[in-house]
């Protein structure tokens, strides 16, 4: 008797582990047949638990409990509703408030526009490329897009899966500085990353070749845009080797390098040293392919910004965009004190760099794009208010792909196939399933930075501003985050007018809603 129920009890399991392996939904079964089944069933009493030991919903970082249920909610299209009430604690300095409007925007319900109908629908206030006539300028048709996130970083198939959801959400995705792969090509646009490996578009020895990156954005179609990178949020000033048994052919052929070769990223680059000579790289990279050229760089020295500021109101050359990574950025693998203590987090980088250009009156001329935990909507609108056009996710990007947080991916042992090279791992991956959750997640967002801006009264967040937002300080006293940052309205004065003539066209006259 004892036997027969062994026996059921084996089958059972035998049976839930097939089960485990055959399903692609959830990558950590696949990959742990039974062990994985855990993990869910502690996520399902986890809220019990932590009642009494653990942390609080809103204290693990860097991403707290509640932001990783809401990305995963909405990658999977399920309630992103919280029941009861807030569990913040809404009097910690620095606490971010949104100040609604008394009469909240309502969009019109019988234009004829893209906008109506589509609940996500949220393209870019600005022109990329615009103002310095660019052959290839064109509108981001959404203001959320992909960070910067190479393959050789992630794995082949976590990359398809957010080429494909970068598709399915209509936004762009960064290939991150190593080089355009086979798994950046299904079907989403590309924003081509040059760092100092020019992986893609170098030579044998390593440095810049103008031609290859010409002859790439010719084969490529998908490539829309090109970003330099000058440094990352989370390793300012680090240069990069990849050991020689990483560099497989995949990785070789994405990159432009010999199989099985030490690869290094040299901490600078070498195609140029100073601001002139950075702007005269990026005004031959616009020139040669036609594309916007821009800048992604973590904000540390002061005295570069000012110059590259002066530099571009004096001769109107210069990057189409500037992304700015906030030092809380994320990153595969770099140092403690890299990633602790170097460069400026997100809110202080960009509103420095934002009024040095605001002062030279040139801010207006280029498109501004924030990273730094920005994927969540009310991060996303205080970004925006700083004067993002548009904002970068990585790791929230990672999340909805399946990334819990285990923070293993420098180990490359990453439990749910995103950040390893594992044949096992990656296989509970499927790329299919994810890119719909990368999509949704991608879509949830605008659609909640949408549903902000109209609580508002706006009908873009771009045309929100800092007086809508005000930041908690000591002693139950607030400031407006333009008050805080010591912006002047009037520098909105141009963006405001652009964003109400695209206003024009995503809502052509109609008869408000009720
Ligand atoms: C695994 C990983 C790889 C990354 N690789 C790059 C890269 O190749 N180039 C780059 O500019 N930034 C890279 N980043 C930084 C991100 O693009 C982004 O700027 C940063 O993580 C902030 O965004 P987040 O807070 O939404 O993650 C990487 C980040 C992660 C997590
Ligand atoms: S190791 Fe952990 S944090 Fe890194 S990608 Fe994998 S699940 Fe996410």
């Amino acid at each position: 008797m004892i036997l027969v129920v062994v026996l059921v009890i084996i089958g059972a399991l035998v049976v839930l582990a097939v089960v485990d392996v055959v399903q692609t939904k959830h990558p950590v079964r696949r990959n742990y047949p039974l062990i994985g089944r855990l993990r869910y069933m502690l996520e399902e009493i986890g809220p019990e638990l932590r009642q009494y030991i653990v942390t609080g919903n809103d204290e693990e970082r860097p991403f707290s409990r509640d932001q990783r249920r809401w990305v995963y909610a909405s990658s999977n299209n399920e309630n992103q509703y919280f029941g009861f009430g807030t569990d913040s604690k809404m009097d910690e300095p620095q606490y971010l408030i949104i100040r609604h409007a008394a009469f909240p925007f309502s969009p019109p319900s019988d234009a004829n526009s893209p906008a109506v109908g589509d609940e996500n629908y949220l393209p870019c206030a600005k022109i990329l490329g615009e103002f310095r006539g660019r052959r290839k300028a064109f509108r981001p048709q959404s203001v959320v897009n992909i960070s910067a996130m190479s393959f050789g970083a992630l794995s082949g198939v976590a990359v398809e899966a957010l080429n494909r959801g970068a598709r399915l959400a209509g936004c762009l995705h960064n290939t991150g500085e190593g080089g355009v792969s086979r798994h950046h090509q299904h079907g989403g646009d590309l924003i081509f990353q040059l760092g100092t490996g020019y992986f893609g578009a170098r030579n044998p020895d390593g440095t810049f070749c103008l031609d290859k990156a010409a002859a790439l954005v010719a084969s490529t179609p998908a490539v829309k845009a090109i970003e330099i990178k000058l440094s990352q949020g989370a390793k300012p000033g680090l240069g990069g080797r990849l050991p020689s048994a990483k560099v497989t052919e995949e990785i070789a052929e994405a990159r432009g390098v010999p199989v099985g070769v030490t690869v290094v990223s040299p901490p600078s680059h070498t195609a140029f040293n100073s601001v002139t000579t950075m702007i005269d790289f990026v005004e031959d990279l616009a020139v040669v392919t036609g594309l916007p050229v821009g800048i992604k760089s973590a904000v540390g020295d002061r005295h570069f910004w000012h110059e590259l500021a002066h530099e571009m109101a004096s001769t109107g050359r210069g990057p189409d965009f500037i992304t700015i990574d906030g030092g809380e950025g994320g990153t595969g693998a770099a140092p403690l004190a890299f990633t602790d203590h170097v460069s400026l987090p997100y809110r202080m980088g960009m509103s420095e760099v934002f009024s040095t250009f605001a002062r030279h009156g040139i801010h207006d001329r280029v498109v501004w794009i924030g990273a730094g935990r920005l994927g969540f909507p009310a991060e996303s609108l205080l970004a925006m208010a700083l004067g993002a056009d548009m904002i970068y996710v990585a790791r929230e990007a990672m999340m909805a792909v399946g990334c819990i947080q285990a923070q293993k991916c420098h180990t490359g042992r990453c439990p749910t196939g995103v950040t390893t090279h594992s044949k096992w791992l990656t296989r509970g991956l499927d790329p299919t399933d994810k890119a719909v959750r990368a999509g949704n997640y991608i879509m949830s967002l605008r659609h909640e930075m949408l549903m902000l801006s109209h609580a508002c009264g706006k009908p873009h967040p771009t045309l929100v501003g800092g007086e809508a937002i005000d930041l908690l300080l000591e002693g139950e006293t607030s400031v407006s985050l333009w008050d805080h940052f010591r912006y002047d309205k009037a520098w909105w004065e141009p963006t405001n007018r652009r964003a109400e003539s695209l206003i024009d066209t995503m809502y052509q006259p109609g008869t408000p809603s009720a």
